[in-house]
């Protein structure tokens, strides 16, 4: 039997095992994916011990991506131009690593909304943490010569663009609504928007009427700023789909099948999301 997991400190939280518990079922892998809390300090002695555990490799998650990168013997060239990995896998001794969270957001973008690409415009992101990072290189892979980034704390803006180069420019957070570009999409990668905390409240009229707006913050399903942007008009896109398409590359690599996201599998973790509001 195929094994893998997710590893996060903590992890209730995670939603992967349903994500891959459904795909294995659907294709009828005799395989089992667990969620393992695993403490900052024991990552290193973890991800060395997979084949011990017979475990094919796992996700990792928060706060375990910049340390697992650091671990990996080779690494895949998203996690290289991230700084952090988010899938691991054992090839003979050596482990391998990947930040699949590139794929999950440009893929989803790209099949929510494939008129983005064709506008050949700025794009804005909101937010210069990790996932910041990742989206920030889809962009780039994508041929985008504008790319901003807003952030709180402009230092890490600015770190940003300058690992990533000209094409990457940083800008204060309240810049925002000033900046008056015509955006052809906007992305809140910040933690703005969650359950518990309050929304990206910047006005979005200034925004061009094909602008899409979309949110990587996938509880709820639905952020203020993805509800004010269908109030407009705007087309949006949400978190969930970014979840869902960044396990594919995982699960191919532990169990050998290339996955689609279905939307009975969308439904099934929405309707987890929903019974955990
Ligand atoms: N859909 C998916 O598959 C997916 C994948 C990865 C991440 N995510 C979500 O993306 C979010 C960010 O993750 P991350 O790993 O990039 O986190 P991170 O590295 O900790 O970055 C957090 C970002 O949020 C900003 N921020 C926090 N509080 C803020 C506030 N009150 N006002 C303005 N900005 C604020 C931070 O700004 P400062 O730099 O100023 O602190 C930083 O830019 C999380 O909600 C995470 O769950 C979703």
């Amino acid at each position: 039997m195929k094994r893998a997991c997710v590893i996060g400190w903590p992890i209730e939280h995670s939603r992967s095992p349903l994500i891959h518990g459904y795909w294995l079922k659907k294709y009828g892998i005799a395989g089992d994916y667990a969620k393992l809390a695993v403490h900052p300090a024991d990552v290193k002695k973890f991800l060395r011990s997979l084949a011990a555990n017979d475990l094919a490799g796992c996700n990792v998650t928060v706060p375990h991506k910049e340390a697992a990168f650091a671990i990996a013997d080779f690494k895949d060239p998203s996690a290289i131009a991230v700084g952090a990995a988010n899938t691991i896998w054992r090839d003979g001794d050596k482990i391998g690593c990947a930040n699949t969270d590139t794929y999950g957001f440009m893929t989803h973008l790209t099949r929510e909304a494939p008129q983005w690409l064709k506008a050949d415009r700025p794009v804005a992101i909101l937010g210069a943490g990790g996932a910041a990072r990742a989206i920030a290189y889809g962009f780039l892979e994508a041929g985008v010569s504008d790319i901003r980034v807003f952030n709180r704390s402009r230092d890490r803006a600015e770190e940003l663009a300058a690992h990533f180069g000209s094409r990457v420019r940083a800008d204060d957070w309240v810049q925002f609504e000033t900046s008056a570009n015509p955006y052809s999409v906007v992305v809140n990668t910040t933690t703005l928007g969650m359950k518990s905390a309050s929304d990206v409240d910047f006005d979005l009229n200034q925004l061009p009427a094909d602008c899409v707006v979309a949110d990587i913050v996938y509880v709820p399903l639905e952020t203020g700023l993805l509800r004010r942007a269908r109030a407009r008009g705007l087309q949006t896109v949400d978190g969930l789909g970014m979840l869902l398409h960044q396990a594919v590359p995982g699960f191919e690599k532990w169990f050998g099948v290339k996955t689609e996201v279905t939307a009975e599998l969308r439904a099934l973790i929405e309707a987890d999301i929903r019974g955990a509001s």
